[in-house]
């Protein structure tokens, strides 16, 4: 049995085979978090981008577990030289993980990272194709839509985790051409309602997926747990 645990916003921890992966560990902060960074104890953690909401916790999780770190080769250069055990990589390339992979495939966003020293830009954002406990899941990261998401579906996505909040993603009516370009078996929003720009009624999305694609879309509350 595999499993998908929706921490919040884009922070996902999917566990396979005694494994587990954290994908954008923002916890501490996040609004909508049940979890607390203590609570996982991953092998790897996936970043698409910088952006604080996306980084989160990720330095003190990979320091107190050991996680290695996949991101573009310039975020993970620069959590290199924070301490952390990191494998740098880009487009079109893949990264073998304890109990899986992961291809970095493209995003449209940006990806600056803010310390108390001022804001760094390390690298550029992505999503994921990941091979993990037997399904092919696409990790879209922060992107607005773009039409060679037909491509990335061309891989045979399971599950797609897809942004839906608007103002700084793709909203729902993107989120549904999204759908309709990457042709998942299953559809999980993420991105929304953790502050007031990104507010959606995610439950309008879920009956425009399940009546317009093929897909099912399954809404996931922050703290719960998917099977798959
Ligand atoms: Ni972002
Ligand atoms: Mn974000």
């Amino acid at each position: 049995m595999a499993t998908l645990t929706y921490i919040g916003h884009s922070a996902f921890a999917l566990e396979a085979n005694g494994k587990q992966v954290l994908l954008d560990p923002f916890i501490s902060g996040n609004p909508t978090a049940k979890h607390s960074a203590s609570d996982f104890n991953p092998q790897t953690i996936l970043l698409t981008h910088a952006h604080n909401d996306h980084v989160g916790d990720t330095v003190d999780i990979a320091k107190k577990s050991g996680a290695t770190v996949i991101a573009t080769v310039e975020l993970a250069n620069y959590l290199g030289e924070q301490g952390v055990e990191v494998i740098g990589a880009n487009f079109g390339g893949t990264v073998q993980f304890d109990g899986g992979s992961a291809k970095f495939v493209p995003a449209w966003h940006t990806s600056t990272y803010t310390t108390s020293e001022g804001v760094v830009a390390p690298g550029v954002p992505a999503g994921f194709i990941i091979e993990f406990g037997g399904k092919t899941i696409y990790a879209a990261g922060d992107t607005c839509l773009f039409s060679d998401m037909k491509l990335i579906g061309e891989a045979g996505i399971d599950i797609a985790l897809l942004p839906v909040g608007d103002h700084f993603t793709m909203g729902p009516d993107d989120a549904l051409r999204a759908v309709k370009f990457v042709e998942p078996k299953t559809v999980i929003p993420c991105h929304y309602n953790t502050f007031p720009p990104i507010q959606q009624d995610v439950n309008a999305f879920k009956k425009a997926v399940d009546a317009e694609t093929g897909a099912t879309c399954e809404i996931v509350a922050p703290g719960s747990t998917y099977e798959f």
